[in-house]
């Protein structure tokens, strides 16, 4: 089994170990320039994003040559996640793939201009998430057919928004709502954790407007100094069976 994933505080990096199989993460495989996917299962473990698919994942999903017997998607999400399984069979469909089982997991949600860190991490309890995730497990081991269904109204919803989301021009520039403190230190977290290699300069972070808005320089930065102009609290996130070095590793592009 292969599992594809996308992750920047660690929520779908901790579903995708739980799965099991060889863990390939998106960002690298799009350095590498790796679009040719065949095993018995393909699955792909990514998060909601505006109601949609990031566009990291679209992106790669548009070029992938994905053959399996069998193909899964899981998608983690916070609080709303309306059509975005409908949005991530479409994009299956789009490359001739049927997607034979989808699935999501309410997660933290790490979005810091609505939500708040500490009382998402009250609401989120490891329990239930750990049940959703071994039923998921069971589905896929016995290869369950099914995918999440989404009637006419979230589905119109879903393409709005996944439309506006998919406006590259006007995501990339979401860096500029970010400000960098005196406490940082110039370690280079942040360029190592950006999975689309949108920080340059040694020291301070400096932004280079492609960014995926995937927030995780700020919420992965040791020194908290990295902040969003509009952020509802100073709090951050990295799932707590995660280390940073596993998201570097999976999203590191230089
Ligand atoms: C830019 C952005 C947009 C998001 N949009 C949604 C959304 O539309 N609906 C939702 O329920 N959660 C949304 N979230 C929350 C994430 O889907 C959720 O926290 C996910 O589990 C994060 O996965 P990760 O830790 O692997 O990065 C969004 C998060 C970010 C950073």
């Amino acid at each position: 089994m292969k599992v594809l994933y996308f992750s920047a505080t660690g929520n779908c990096l901790y579903v995708a170990k739980r799965l099991g199989g060889e863990l390939l993460s998106i960002p690298q495989l799009q350095k590498k320039g790796i679009y040719e996917i065949t095993g018995d299962v393909v699955g792909i473990v990514c998060p909601v994003y505006g109601f949609t698919l990031p566009n990291l994942v679209k992106e790669y999903l548009e070029k992938a040559t994905i053959k399996a017997e069998y193909v899964f998607s899981i998608m983690t999400f916070g609080n709303l996640s309306i059509a975005a399984l409908t949005q991530m069979k479409k994009a299956f469909e789009k490359q001739g793939v049927q997607l034979h089982y989808s699935n999501q997991i309410r997660m933290v949600d790490n979005y810091l201009p609505i939500f708040e860190v500490s009382s998402q991490l009250k609401k989120n309890k490891d329990e239930s998430i750990e049940v959703k995730i071994n039923n998921i497990v069971s589905d896929i081991k016995e290869r369950k057919q099914s995918c999440v269904k989404h009637g006419g109204f979230q589905k119109s919803i879903s393409n709005i928004i996944s439309a506006l989301w998919g406006n590259k021009k006007m995501v990339n520039k979401r860096d500029n709502n970010f400000t960098v403190s005196e406490l940082c230190n110039g370690c280079g977290t942040c360029r190592n954790v950006c999975p689309v290699g949108n920080i340059a300069g040694s020291g301070k972070p400096e932004y280079q407007h492609r960014c995926e808005f995937c927030l995780a320089c700020i919420h992965l930065c040791p020194k908290n100094a990295i902040h969003l102009k509009n952020e509802r609290s100073d709090k951050r996130f990295i799932n707590p069976h995660v280390k940073l070095s596993e998201l570097i590793q999976a999203n590191k592009q230089d």
